[in-house]
């Protein structure tokens, strides 16, 4: 809802402006994949080669958001997709002050991820889509919750019993289960390059 007496300032320092100080452009990586799918150790991985490059980058993670700013939220698909609005807007704005978002939520909705997509410019929004199989996620089950679906202690868990509907067009599609972490920053970075150009 936008309030109608709500009139958005017009600010001098740009998008453009900010990029040109920290002399390269900013967009969003957008890791998506189940739970285990390994988002978070690459987007940490990822964040490592670009900070020693000499980028501002910044990781905005499910585990972590979901204690803070995003701690009301449950896992019903009304809170999921309220999750990723909001963390459509924060990268938004991140991006508006130059910082490479670099960001691990399962974002299991197509719409949802679309819509931030079209919240950016072109060039924006790196979709980075991890192809593990759910089977790989259970059988690595990193944080024991795979478990405890099967125990039946959580309920509408992500590929057990709700749903994650994959990227149709992503930028980058990683096989997790067959390339190793450094294998698989390599591809991304690879893809990536022409817009991390200066400016
Ligand atoms: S999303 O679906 O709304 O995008 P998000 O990435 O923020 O999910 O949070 C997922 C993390 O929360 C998982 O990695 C897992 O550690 C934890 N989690 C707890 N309950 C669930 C659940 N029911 N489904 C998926 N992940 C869950």
């Amino acid at each position: 809802m936008t309030g109608k007496n709500i009139i958005p300032h017009d600010l001098t320092i740009s998008k453009k402006d900010r990029n040109k100080l920290l002399g390269n452009r900013s967009f969003v990586i957008w890791f998506t994949g189940l739970s285990g799918s390994g988002k978070s150790t690459l987007a940490n991985e990822t964040e490592k080669i670009l900070n020693k490059k000499g980028y501002l980058t910044y990781i905005l993670d499910g585990d972590n958001i979901r204690g803070g700013l995003n701690s009301n939220l449950t896992f019903s698909e009304e809170d999921r997709k309220e999750n990723i609005r909001r963390i459509g807007e924060v990268a938004k704005l991140m991006v508006d002050a130059g910082i490479i978002v670099i960001t691990a939520f399962i974002s299991p909705f197509r719409e949802d991820r679309d819509k931030v997509r079209n919240l950016l410019g072109e060039d924006e929004f790196i979709e980075v889509y991890l192809n593990t199989p759910v089977e790989k996620c259970e059988e690595r089950d990193v944080k024991g919750l795979y478990k405890k679906v099967r125990e039946g202690e959580i309920k509408d868990f992500t590929g057990i019993n709700s749903p994650y509907e994959i990227p149709e067009n992503p930028e980058v599609i990683i096989d997790t289960a067959e390339n190793t972490a450094e294998e698989s920053v390599n591809v991304l970075l690879n893809k990536i390059e022409p817009i991390l150009k200066k400016v």
